[in-house]
């Protein structure tokens, strides 16, 4: 099997972090790593299945050696300079920014709902948006099965989203402090702010979640409407997802359809209380799925409860499985 040289680019931030915990885990077949963040952090170290590596300053030579896979999360301005840079120099650039997500020339990929799609880059290919993962790893087999035709998104999403100062605002919020990243206290509240406002009302978060799902999906015209919140949750992002088909169902069958799903797990027996919660996801890499029940109120509808870890499926363990199917296709 071909080994791979792998980039981290943002290595020292909160998804970083997880990119290099899920690499650990996983088996990639790794030959050489390289640990990239800004100034700020160049020469600190990283240990890395038990050796220790020195963090570089991203700069424009850094791809200058052969590197065969970079995974970004280091912002959407990191992204959009140095991305291009890298697949300038034939590497393949999975970003887990907002930069390229709706590039047409970009594939968004979910390895569990379309995989097929990393062979279509062009030196980049994005990871979306953490609500908008575990969000369509949930509908794709009922979209399969039942075709959706309308969605509505509530979230409920964890400040560890918000990166290392979303997490420390509510770490230290608890202690009184006032906010540094948020607007408004996080602590004790709940903010339906994610991401800046739009001319019509939306936040980028709401459009993010709305257009990126009709691309992963491939329904570019799928009605959908989004609501997007931070909560007073340090890891794991909740979703109220309401599903509206054009065929009908049976509620047992969608259940067995769920269960059967890639990447999901059903916990749903609400009359002992179990169904999935933040803080029982996090370091796991599946969605959860639960509160699994009729709309009554239209023809043929569903609700569901999906829960994930946000920095793990929603982020780093994605862009982990793009590099693994990149890397199985490079092996075939
Ligand atoms: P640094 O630690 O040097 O600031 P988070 O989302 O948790 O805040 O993490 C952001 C990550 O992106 C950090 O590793 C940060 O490095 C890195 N980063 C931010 N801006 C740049 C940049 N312009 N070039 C390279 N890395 C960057």
């Amino acid at each position: 099997m071909k080994k791979v040289n792998i980039a981290i680019v943002g290595a020292t931030g909160m998804v970083g972090r997880t990119f290099i915990k899920v690499l650990e885990e996983r088996n990639l077949p790794i030959e050489n790593i390289y640990f990239f963040a800004s100034s700020r952090s160049a020469g600190s170290k990283i240990s890395f299945k038990g050796q220790e590596y020195t963090v570089e300053e991203l700069n424009e030579n850094s791809f200058d050696r052969k590197i065969d896979i970079a995974l970004f999360s280091a912002g959407a301005s990191a992204s959009e300079k140095f991305a291009p840079i890298a697949a300038s120099k034939g590497c393949v650039v999975v970003d887990n920014s907002s930069a390229w997500r709706m590039d047409p020339k970009v594939p968004l990929v979910v390895p569990e709902v379309n995989p097929q799609e990393v062979r279509k880059h062009n030196g980049i290919i994005a990871n979306p948006n953490c609500s908008t993962i575990q969000a369509v790893v949930a509908i794709k087999p009922l979209h399969d099965k039942y075709t959706v035709k309308r969605i509505v998104y509530s979230t409920y999403q964890a400040v560890s989203g918000a990166g290392m100062k979303g997490y420390k605002d509510l770490e230290e919020g608890l202690k009184g402090a006032p906010p540094q990243k948020f607007p408004h206290p996080i602590a004790g509240n709940c903010l339906p702010h994610i991401d800046s406002f739009l001319p019509n009302g939306y936040t980028k978060e709401e459009v993010k979640m709305i257009n990126e799902t009709r691309k992963i999906l491939g329904v570019p015209d799928l009605r959908i409407t989004a609501t997007t919140v931070r909560v007073p949750v340090f890891n794991g992002h909740s979703e109220s997802i309401n599903l509206e088909f054009e065929k009908q169902f049976d509620l047992d069958e969608l259940k067995e359809t769920l269960k059967n799903a890639p990447g999901v797990v059903v916990q749903d027996d609400p009359e002992n209380n179990v169904y999935p919660m933040p803080i029982n996801v996090s370091g796991r890499d599946e969605t959860f799925v639960g509160r699994i029940r009729r709309d009554e109120s239209v023809e043929s509808g569903v609700n569901l409860w999906v829960v994930a870890d946000n920095i793990r499926k929603g982020a780093a363990t994605n862009a982990v499985q793009i590099a693994e199917e990149l890397v199985k296709w490079w092996n075939e």
